[in-house]
């Protein structure tokens, strides 16, 4: 972790000293500001609310909401729910691992995008259907997956 990164781990856990049920908000406001919770930065929380580690870990592996490696800056999920399957998501899935280069659950090296499937976006009626942050991409071809991409690839 970077020395700014240290101050701002240090920041978070002394606003939040001394309050009650301070771990999750203290861990959610890590994560946002680094983008994850890097061990290092796990270890400082613990020392900082005087909690034993093996508590931090059960916590954040407990709850989906953390990450424990870095993630990209735009999270593709493809749905893998059975309307979506039906319609051929799982081609979707390896035309989209084939483009990126990674499986399902990875992120690229680039730090560009984070790829996830999910059982259901709620909205079967778009199905295939994936999410790039929060755009919906419906009815999804083949032939659409490198346009979407690359408009999330600029900046
Ligand atoms: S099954 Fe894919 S959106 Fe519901």
């Amino acid at each position: 972790m970077k020395t700014d990164d240290h101050v701002k781990v240090g920041q978070i856990i002394d606003r939040h000293r001394g309050e009650d049920g301070t771990l999750l908000p203290v861990l959610q406001e890590v994560q946002e500001v680094l983008g994850y919770l890097p061990e290092e930065a796990l270890v400082e929380v613990a020392e900082g609310l005087g909690l034993a580690l093996s508590r931090i870990w059960g916590v954040v592996t407990f709850y989906g909401q953390f990450h424990l490696s870095p993630r990209g800056k735009n999270t593709i999920k493809v749905c893998q729910g059975t309307a979506c399957h039906v319609r051929g998501s799982r081609r979707i899935l390896d035309k989209i691992e084939s483009v990126l280069e990674i499986q399902s659950g990875q992120t690229t090296p680039n730090l560009k995008f984070t790829l996830e499937t999910v059982r259901c976006l709620g909205t079967c009626f778009l199905a295939p259907v994936m999410m790039v942050n929060r755009d919906y991409f419906g009815k999804l071809t083949l032939d659409r997956i490198e346009g979407i991409l690359n408009q999330f690839c600029k900046g």
